[in-house]
């Protein structure tokens, strides 16, 4: 009789948290939560349902002595066992590499906020320079001979350029496209094309197109993923010219024929 009433209230209750959990997942699909938030909030709904399931479950016999402690410690190995597998399940994330990428984001900006600052000076002592020479051809010609010492500035030296591919492949990390492609046997967890042989199949121009355009080329057998538009197109809102070039430099170096390379097809 005990045990009846308790299968239905074991119903009731899972019926009652499938219907929250859906009211919630709706609820987060509407106001744009990424599908992985969604799956959590019905777990957490179900998750609820057990705790008011258990509070009616029929007590258990009561344990003692090392059938007590063995209980305690299989209990204890499960709950152990259950936080390992779903911290390895979800993706981790180390807050010290990624402040180290965003730094390295940060450094390019910043050099160039300050060249840009020393240009500025530059063009203005520039104008003052010119301005000064004008003064002296109509002191020299109105035959006052007054000279004028001239200094004239010279513009800063442009910094050397580094090893581009390795400054592309830094970008390859920095942009994360390791998220979506496999490379040198890694990566891809989110399903784009491997590129491995990339540069065999594409020019320069081409890979500079998909990544500042990615619905300019469509690697084949992704139709799919190309409709969706996967490929994010923000690279060139985040991309300096420089960092898009290493990049190109970069991947048109990648000609591993021995990796199927999804070949790509000219959209538009
Ligand atoms: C969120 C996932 C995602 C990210 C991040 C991403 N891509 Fe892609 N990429 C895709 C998908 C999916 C395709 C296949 C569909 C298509 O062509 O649009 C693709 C296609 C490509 C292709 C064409 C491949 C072929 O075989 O034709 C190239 C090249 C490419 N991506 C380069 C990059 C580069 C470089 C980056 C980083 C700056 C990057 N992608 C970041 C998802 C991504």
């Amino acid at each position: 009789m005990a045990n009846q009433s308790f299968t239905k209230s074991v119903l009731k209750k899972t019926i009652i948290g499938i219907i929250i959990g859906g009211i919630l997942v709706v609820a987060a699909q509407q106001t744009h939560f990424p599908p992985i938030f969604q799956i959590m909030f019905f777990i957490y709904a179900m998750l609820g349902s057990l705790v008011f399931i258990l509070l009616d479950a029929p007590p258990m016999k009561r344990l003692e002595g090392v059938k007590a402690l063995g209980a305690l410690l299989v209990f204890y190995v499960l709950l152990s066992g259950l936080y390992i597998a779903g911290a390895s399940i979800l993706p981790q994330f180390d807050p010290a590499d990624e402040a180290g990428k965003i730094e390295k984001i940060l450094k390019i900006r910043k050099a160039r906020s300050e060249q840009g600052k020393a240009d500025e000076l530059i063009a203005r002592a520039k104008v003052l320079d010119e301005r000064a020479k004008a003064i002296t051809a109509q002191l020299s010609s109105l035959g006052a001979g007054a000279q004028v010492e001239v200094a004239s500035t010279s513009g800063a030296k442009a910094p050397a350029s580094g090893d581009i591919i390795a400054k592309g492949k830094e970008q390859w990390e920095l942009q994360e496209c390791y998220n979506c492609h496999k490379l040198f046997g890694s990566g891809g967890k989110k399903r784009g094309p491997v590129l491995d042989n990339i540069g065999s199949l594409m020019t320069p121009e081409a890979l500079r197109e998909k990544i500042l355009n990615p619905k300019s080329w469509m690697a084949e057998g992704f139709d799919k993923q190309y409709e969706k538009g996967k490929m994010p197109d923000k690279y060139r809102d985040l991309m300096f010219e420089e960092e898009i070039n290493a990049l190109v430099a970069f991947l048109s170096t990648l000609k591993d024929t021995s990796v199927e390379t999804p070949k790509p097809i000219k959209m538009n």
